[in-house]
C-alpha cells in the first residue's frame, strides 16, 4: 500500500493539502503533528472515521519517532509543512524558529536519508522528498523590480525567512551531497479556510465582525502576491508527481495587491454579506499602527516554470478566492470562536 508522510498537516495549508490529498489520491496519509498553537485537529473533523488518515502527534524534531514512522509505515513520500510561519512571532521570539524550522528539517532530513538508504533501487528511485517553502526567502522587492524567479539571490530579512532560508540550503545540500531526491517549493502568500487568524486576511474578517480595529502596519502600501489555499494544495501534487529530482519551483497566483488594497475589499465584501448594524461601512474600523520592524516592501512571484514544466497554474482570482474565504468564515464562526480563546488573546495584547 502507498503511503505519504504529511508534517505539519494539522496546519493552515497542511490541512487543505490532507483533506484535497484524501479526496483526489489513493495513498494513506501519515499526519505527523505537534499542535503547537497553530496546529488544530477541528481542520480534520471530516475526516474522522477516515481508514485512510492516521494522525500522530509529535515534533520533527524527535529523530526516535521519526525512525519508528519510518520503519512502520514506509512511505513513497514526504511533503514538509512543518513550521513556525508567522513572521511577527519570529520577531518577539526566534529560538523556536530556529529549533523547529532549521533543526527540525535537518531532523527529518537525516531520518530520510537513513530511510532511504534502505530501500531498493526501485524505492529509492520513487522517493521524494518534497520541502514547502516561501517566497519570503527571497527577500524585499523594489515597485519597478521584476518578479522572482527560482534563480534569485536569497536575502532573508526575518527571522522567520532567515530560518526557512536555512532549510532550503540544508534540504538542496541533502540531494547535491547524498542524492537524496529532493523537491523544494517557493511559495507566496496563502489566504482561504483554516487560516489561523493571527495573519492579516483572517484577522481582518474576525476583528470586522468583532467592531475591533483592523490594524494597518505603516503606510498599507506593502505589497503581497496572494494564492488561494486550495491552488497551492494542487501544485504541491504537481510538483510531486512530476517535478524535475533536485528542481525549486515558485509557486503563486499573479496576485499582486497592497495590503490596503486587500483590507478594502474585505470590508466591501462585508459589508455586503453581513453589514455592520449601523450600516456604516467596516472600513471606519481600520487603523494605522506601528510598522513590523524590518517590514519586507514587496513580494511577487514569477510562477511561469511550474506552469511552462508541469502545465500548473492556478484556478482562483484573487476576486473569486477572497470571496470564497469571506464566505467561509461567516459559515465557521465556531472555528474562529474556539481558535481565538485561550493563548492567541495573550498573542493579540503583546502584538497589539
Ligand atoms: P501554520 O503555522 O498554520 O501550521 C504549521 C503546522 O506545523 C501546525 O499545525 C503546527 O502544529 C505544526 N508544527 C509546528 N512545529 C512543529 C514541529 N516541530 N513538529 C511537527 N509539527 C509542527 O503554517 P502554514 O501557514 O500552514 O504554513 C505551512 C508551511 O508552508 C510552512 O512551512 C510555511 O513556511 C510555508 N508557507 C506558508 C505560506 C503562508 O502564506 N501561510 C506561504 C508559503 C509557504
Ligand atoms: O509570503 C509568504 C508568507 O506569507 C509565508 O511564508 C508566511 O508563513 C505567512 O505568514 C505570510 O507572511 P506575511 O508576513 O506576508 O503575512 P501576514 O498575514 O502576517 O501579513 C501580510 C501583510 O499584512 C504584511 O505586509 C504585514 C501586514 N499586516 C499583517 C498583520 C498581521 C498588517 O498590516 N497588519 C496586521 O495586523
Amino acid at each position: 500500500m502507498n503511503k505519504i508522510l504529511v508534517t505539519g498537516g494539522a496546519g493552515f495549508i497542511g490541512s487543505n493539502f490532507v483533506l484535497d490529498w484524501l479526496s483526489l489520491e489513493k495513498d494513506d496519509v501519515i499526519n505527523l503533528d505537534k499542535l503547537t498553537y497553530a496546529g488544530n485537529l477541528e481542520n480534520l473533523a471530516s475526516l474522522n472515521g477516515n481508514p485512510l488518515h492516521h494522525f500522530v502527534r509529535g515534533d520533527i524534531g524527535d529523530a526516535e519517532l521519526l525512525k519508528t514512522l519510518f520503519s512502520e509505515h514506509q512511505p513513497r513520500a514526504i511533503v514538509n509543512f512543518a513550521a513556525e510561519s508567522h513572521v511577527d512571532r519570529s520577531i518577539h521570539g526566534p529560538a523556536e524558529f530556529i529549533q523547529t524550522n532549521i533543526v527540525g528539517t535537518f531532523t527529518l532530513l537525516e531520518a530520510a536519508r537513513a530511510y532511504w538508504n534502505g530501500l531498493d533501487d526501485e524505492g529509492k528511485k520513487n522517493f521524494r522528498f518534497l520541502h514547502v517553502s516561501t517566497d519570503e526567502v527571497y527577500g524585499s522587492l523594489a515597485v519597478t523590480d521584476p518578479a522572482f524567479t527560482e534563480s534569485k539571490q536569497y536575502e532573508p530579512n526575518s527571522p522567520y525567512s532567515a530560518s526557512k532560508a536555512a532549510s532550503d540550503h540544508l534540504v538542496r545540500a541533502y540531494h547535491h551531497t547524498y542524492g537524496l531526491p529532493v523537491l523544494t517549493t517557493n511559495c507566496s502568500n496563502n489566504y482561504g479556510p483554516y487560516h489561523f487568524p493571527e495573519k492579516l486576511i483572517p484577522l481582518v474578517i474576525h476583528n470586522a465582525l468583532s467592531g475591533k480595529p483592523l490594524p494597518i502596519y505603516g503606510d498599507g502600501q506593502q505589497i503581497r502576491d496572494w494564492l488561494y489555499v486550495k491552488d497551492h494544495a494542487s501544485a504541491i501534487r504537481c510538483v510531486l508527481e512530476a517535478g524535475r529530482v533536485g528542481e525549486t519551483y515558485n509557486i503563486g497566483g499573479w496576485n499582486e495587491k497592497p495590503n490596503l488594497d486587500v483590507v478594502h475589499t474585505l470590508c466591501s465584501i462585508l459589508d455586503e454579506l453581513s453589514p455592520r448594524a449601523d450600516a456604516k461601512s467596516y472600513k471606519e474600523q481600520i487603523t494605522y499602527v506601528t510598522d513590523r520592524p524590518g517590514h519586507d516592501r514587496r513580494y511577487a512571484i514569477d510562477a511561469s516554470k511550474i506552469h511552462r514544466e508541469l502545465g500548473w497554474k492556478p484556478l482562483e482570482t484573487f476576486e473569486t478566492g477572497i470571496r470564497k474565504t469571506v464566505q467561509w468564515y461567516l459559515e465557521h464562526q465556531d472555528w474562529v470562536k474556539n481558535v481565538t480563546s485561550g493563548s492567541y488573546q495573550n498573542w493579540v495584547e503583546k502584538q497589539y
